[in-house]
């Protein structure tokens, strides 16, 4: 259900040319970067025969050779998992997400959810969006069981792991109370991702040494998200998880696309959000795309406005510019979005993400006076969750604020968009607003898909395929030929027994650890 006050929508008026304006300077610099009505309206017959290209994608039987890779599979994904729900109850994919969620938060009060990349900015976005910033510092009565979430996984970066193991190490000491036990949810769909592959292996033989390698609960405390088939899955299956911990990502849904399957809706049910509404708010805006007009069809406005500015008007920097501390690792994962998905052939917009008003403060130099090679596509959020704070009278007013004793923050904020905008505006840096009425899942939901499918349709408009990301295997190539040359190099000597170093590298030659070894 979609109601009308929720709906998320893109407000790119502010990027047209205004009709026939008299010649000044200004005016000038606006023909230049600014978008002619027309050429939109030109671009219209295209859009609306990519918007059916994309449509009938989801369809194809047979995928002719030069749409591969091909994983629209995301695009019906929300509803159909919705549906399926409906039908079978708890045999459901959903059904077994909610029951292993569920599970999980009455087990363990510690959770690490290992991925990277699609396995782990969906995932991290939605938790940083719709949880509070101090989740994991709030008391156990206040989280309502849910557990304390941390990332890891995406990085080789020895400190940082070390720091959460320090953490496990020093608020665990009792694996037979649950405020002291820890789990993992391991995301991957290829299964052999070594950043993630490696941090897995590390966290099992933690596992193994704080539960007891015999203890029951290695099978209980670790749960797999991973491709059909894989090393991932059987490193799952032989460690003797069962068929409820191990949840399969479809082969039709890449990893940046894949934030409503298991990879994105488990995290998300054991962190308690509403994973229905997260769901049902991507399922309306994906009927939004396929039967609206341009005209109240938000995925196509944003492709449509941004390949444009990109393309013609010399706009190759796409700042999303987010007026919600809350969003900036949904920022994040639009990057990766946008990066991977239209990076290719020497050609898409670079992104970039700010989060204002603190970056005004850093870049906004620069987006007023430096290179014109930036479109602004502001995330604005309407009103806030929390009731809004007033500034407030003061006996004293040294700091001079009590002119502005009954403004609240968000008056202040909107003051400060309303304020950028005009300040870019008048000097032709074009701008447009995605408008989000409230943060919720509803809401997030449809973000998520509107950007999914925007960057879908943008590559159809630019002849690039959004699918795939060909590009990044060969640092993973190269990478995996310098680890083999240097196994016959001595490792570092061990500085104690949980820092000893992984016996093998694991990429090409790795076995899986059998429940024996743990
Ligand atoms: O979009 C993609 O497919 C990639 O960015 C992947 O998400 C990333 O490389 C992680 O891959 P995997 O989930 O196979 O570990």
């Amino acid at each position: 259900m979609q109601l009308p006050d929720e709906a998320v929508s893109y407000q790119y008026q502010s990027l047209l040319l205004p009709l026939a304006e008299e010649w000044t300077p200004a005016a000038e610099l606006r023909a230049r970067h600014f978008l002619p009505p027309a050429r939109l309206k030109e671009l219209l017959p295209q859009v609306m025969q990519v918007r059916s290209q994309v449509a009938a994608e989801r369809e194809l039987q047979q995928v002719p050779a030069e749409l591969l890779p091909l994983h629209a599979g995301f695009i019906d994904l929300p509803q159909k998992t919705l549906d399926e729900q409906r039908r079978k109850g708890d045999s459901s994919v959903l059904g077994g997400v909610l029951r292993t969620a569920k599970r999980l938060r009455s087990q363990v009060d510690h959770i690490v959810v290992l991925g990277i990349g699609g396995s782990h900015l969906g995932p991290q976005a939605l938790f940083k969006s719709l949880r509070s910033a101090y989740h994991n510092e709030l008391p156990a009565e206040i989280r309502l069981g849910t557990p304390r979430i941390y990332f890891e996984g995406n990085n080789f970066d020895n400190d940082s792991l070390q720091e959460l193991l320090d953490l496990l190490q020093t608020s665990c000491v009792d694996p037979e109370m649950c405020e002291e036990r820890w789990g993992v949810l391991v995301i991957s769909k290829s299964g052999g991702t070594l950043e993630t592959a490696a941090a897995y292996r590390i966290f099992r033989r933690e596992a193994a040494e704080y539960y007891g390698s015999h203890s029951d609960w290695l099978q209980d405390v670790f749960v797999g998200v991973t491709g059909a088939s894989g090393k991932l899955r059987e490193l799952c299956v032989a460690d003797g998880l069962s068929e409820e911990s191990i949840f399969t990502i479809p082969d039709n849904v890449g990893g940046r696309f894949s934030v409503f399957t298991p990879v994105g809706l488990l995290p998300a049910a054991v962190m308690g959000l509403d994973v229905r509404a997260l769901l049902q708010g991507a399922a309306a805006m994906t009927r939004q795309f396929v039967e609206q007009p341009f005209e109240h069809n938000p995925v196509l406005q944003y492709a449509a406005a941004n390949y444009l500015m990109t393309q013609e008007f010399g706009k190759p920097v796409r700042v999303l510019a987010i007026w919600s501390k809350k969003l900036e690792a949904l920022g994040h994962w639009y990057d990766q979005l946008l990066a991977e998905s239209l990076g290719k052939q020497s050609r898409g917009p670079t992104p970039l993400t700010t989060v204002e008003t603190r970056d005004l403060h850093s870049r906004g130099q620069q987006h007023q006076e430096g290179v014109r090679d930036k479109l602004i596509n502001n995330l604005v959020v309407k009103a806030p969750r929390s009731v809004p704070m007033a500034i407030g009278m003061a006996d004293r007013n040294e700091d001079g604020l009590n002119a502005l004793s009954r403004k609240t923050l968000p008056e202040l904020m909107e003051a400060a968009l309303l304020g950028t905008n005009s300040a870019y505006a008048a000097v032709a840096r074009p701008t447009a607003d995605i408008v989000l009425p409230t943060l919720s899942e509803h809401t997030i939901g449809q973000l998520m898909q509107m950007l999914m499918l925007a960057t879908v349709v943008e590559g159809r408009l630019m002849g690039i395929n959004p699918y795939g990301q060909p590009g990044v295997e060969t640092y993973k190539r190269n990478m995996e030929e310098l680890l083999k040359v240097r196994k016959e190099l001595s490792p570092p000597p061990a500085l104690d027994h949980r820092s000893e170093p992984v016996e093998e590298s694991g990429v090409e030659d790795s076995e899986p650890v059998s429940s024996a070894e743990f």
